[in-house]
């Protein structure tokens, strides 16, 4: 066993409601605390002092912080394209100066440009680029991270993305939790119309997916330039015959993509910058976690996702940083999540549910997201004695040290 602490504040975001708006107050915060782990969960989090004084194996390992710390459970990235090659530095010049996204979209750029390129990467070197990219949201307190396909396009370059996450996340102590996003767009190159590719995806790529145990997630892009509710129904109804879970890229620069998250009783919908009243008013009431990408707010220069509506209407708002080479280049969910905070007035309950509880809930995962006795050993501990500091340093403040499954896996002391 190991004995960690004290903490000046542990933060094990329990008890907190799975939806609507939550006050700072709400939080749970555990004074001097300690958390004993046992392998890879936790035992107990309570009194260091009285954690100390009982009755622990002898070989328990105490591994004492000096100076004020305080802990929180490791973030949860909920939505991630991190397995791509190439950059898209052109395409943010461009939009910079004064095209948009759906025109360079258009003119070739976009993520076409992101597809030609991973299509010419072996899967050896986007191994090395998700490796790369995890290790560093490791560092940022991220312990868990979503990672989506949808850079391939055909049966054969989708599989080789998949295999790619599945290879990463055995390389690696952080877990990489895969999403097939084959309807990302329709391949410039597809011989064939949208409903022809989704066809051959649904009949030859979902099955394989199953066989090759490669993910129980997909995703598709709902908005003008990629696939319409009405093309992606039979996508979708396939997916759910298989028994995939699904989840949503929707919103984002037109409505549509809400509904059809919950037509399918999607777990997430995700993006939703350009959410109206009436698809606030139907997520909220639903049981789909509403997924904020400030990141790619702050890539595109657009709007926020209405995240304080989205809770005062009694939603589940998660927040997650959409890393990619097109919209979200910047990949700091920390940063992103506390700028999302000031914009959209948001408190520090909601901002670290959206990050933790909230996001472990977009992904179907119980396991993690909270401290306590029974979830995974996944913890962010920063060199402060009041959890307020970490969120109002708007990301410049990051953990010292990171555990993942019981094992110290980022120390910067
Ligand atoms: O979530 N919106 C669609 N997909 C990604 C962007 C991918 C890209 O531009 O490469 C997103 O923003
Ligand atoms: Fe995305």
């Amino acid at each position: 066993m190991k004995l960690i602490g004290p903490f000046k504040q542990i933060i094990p975001m329990t008890g907190l409601p799975p939806k609507g708006a939550l006050a700072d107050n709400q939080l749970v915060i555990v004074e001097d605390g300690g958390i004993l782990i046992e392998g890879d969960l936790i035992k107990t989090v309570g009194s260091f002092d009285a954690l100390t004084k009982a009755a622990l194996p002898d070989n328990t390992e105490i591994i004492e912080l000096h100076g004020d710390h305080t802990c929180l459970p490791g973030f949860v990235d909920a939505h991630t394209h991190i397995c791509f090659a190439g950059s898209r530095a052109n395409d943010y010049a461009l939009r910079n100066s004064g095209k948009t996204y759906l025109e360079i979209a258009k003119a070739g750029g976009g993520i076409w440009d992101t597809v030609t390129q991973t299509r010419k990467a072996s899967k050896e070197s986007l191994i090395k680029g998700i490796v790369k990219r995890a290790k560093r949201h490791l560092t940022n307190g991220v312990t868990t991270i979503e990672v989506k396909s949808g850079y391939g396009l055909s049966v054969h370059e989708e599989l080789k993305m998949l295999y790619a996450i599945k290879a990463a996340d055995a390389l690696l102590p952080v877990d990489l939790i895969a999403t097939c996003l084959a309807a990302h767009m329709v391949p410039k190159d597809f011989k064939g119309s949208a409903a022809d590719y989704l066809k051959q995806m649904a009949e030859e790529l979902l099955p394989a997916l199953k066989v090759e145990k490669l993910t129980n997630r997909i995703d598709a892009f709902i908005e003008e330039g990629a696939f319409s509710p009405s093309l992606i129904a039979p996508y979708f109804d396939k997916a759910k015959a298989l028994g995939f879970d699904i989840t949503v890229h929707a919103d984002q620069f037109s409505t549509g993509g809400s509904q059809v998250a919950l037509k399918y009783n999607a777990l997430s919908a995700d993006h939703l910058e350009a959410s109206t009243d009436v698809e606030i008013g139907l997520l909220a009431q639903s049981p789909i976690i509403a997924t904020a990408l400030p990141g790619a707010s702050i890539g595109l220069g657009c709007a926020f996702a209405p995240a304080r509506k989205l809770l005062d209407a009694g939603g589940a708002v998660a927040i997650a940083s959409d890393h990619n080479p097109g919209s979200a280049p910047m990949g700091d969910l920390l940063t992103q999540a506390a700028i999302l905070g000031t914009f959209e007035k948001l408190s520090n309950a909601e901002v670290l549910a959206g990050i933790t509880t909230r996001a472990a809930a977009a992904l179907k995962l119980t396991d993690r997201g909270q401290l306590q006795s029974g979830c995974l050993a996944d913890i962010g501990i920063f060199h402060t004695g009041d959890y307020k500091e970490i969120l109002y340093n708007q990301g410049n403040f990051k953990p010292c040290m990171v555990w993942k499954k019981g094992e110290l896996v980022y120390n910067k002391h």
